[in-house]
């Protein structure tokens, strides 16, 4: 049965967590947060992995840690923004959750996101390249169940709606 857990995916900056951490609470379901897990994993923190170790290590992990995650059932999992690069991810999450993509306008998506430097694929990088990792990405998250918009709700509102569709699933 594809109800258990509600994976959250989407780009950089369109609310996982926050979104997550509310509807884990509405719901009585535990929350996770894979970037969370992986820093627990590996004793760093995100930016340190893809510094000391690179990007294909921190996949890897980011790997068994979805793996690992999408076994357990009532969950709210918040994935990393680039969780769906790779297929098998998705496959994981799908077992046993529906996956919701969280989406926003992409220069909403870059005002939220620049000027921090916790993740390395943005950190310092141009409003184009930001778009253009944006596009980049656009055809991999259709892989989800359910497709909400953030661009202008609080993630009260966002949870409230992923609360709405979640239940039409169950
Ligand atoms: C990434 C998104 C980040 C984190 C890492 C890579 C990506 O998570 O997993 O920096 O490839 O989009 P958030 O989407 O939670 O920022």
């Amino acid at each position: 049965m594809r109800k258990g857990n509600i994976a959250l995916i989407g780009f950089m900056g369109t609310g996982k967590t926050t979104t997550g951490m509310i509807l884990s609470e509405k719901l009585g379901y535990r929350f996770v947060d894979s970037d969370d897990e992986i820093q627990n994993k590996c004793g760093l923190l995100i930016s340190e992995i893809f510094k000391t170790k690179g990007e294909d290590y921190f996949r890897y992990i980011e790997m068994q840690v979805i793996k690992e995650l999408s076994n357990q059932d009532k969950s709210i999992i918040a994935c990393g923004g680039g969780v769906v690069k790779s297929p098998e991810n998705v496959s994981n999450l799908k077992k046993r959750g529906i996956i919701v993509c969280l989406t926003a306008d992409k220069d909403i998506i870059y005002d939220r996101i620049s000027g921090n430097d916790t993740r390395p694929l943005v950190a310092g990088k141009s409003r184009e390249e930001v778009y253009n990792l944006i596009e980049e990405r656009k055809q991999l998250y259709t892989a989800a169940d359910i497709f909400i918009d953030t661009s202008y709700d609080s993630p009260l509102i966002v949870a409230n709606r992923v609360m709405d569709t979640f239940r039409l699933y169950r």
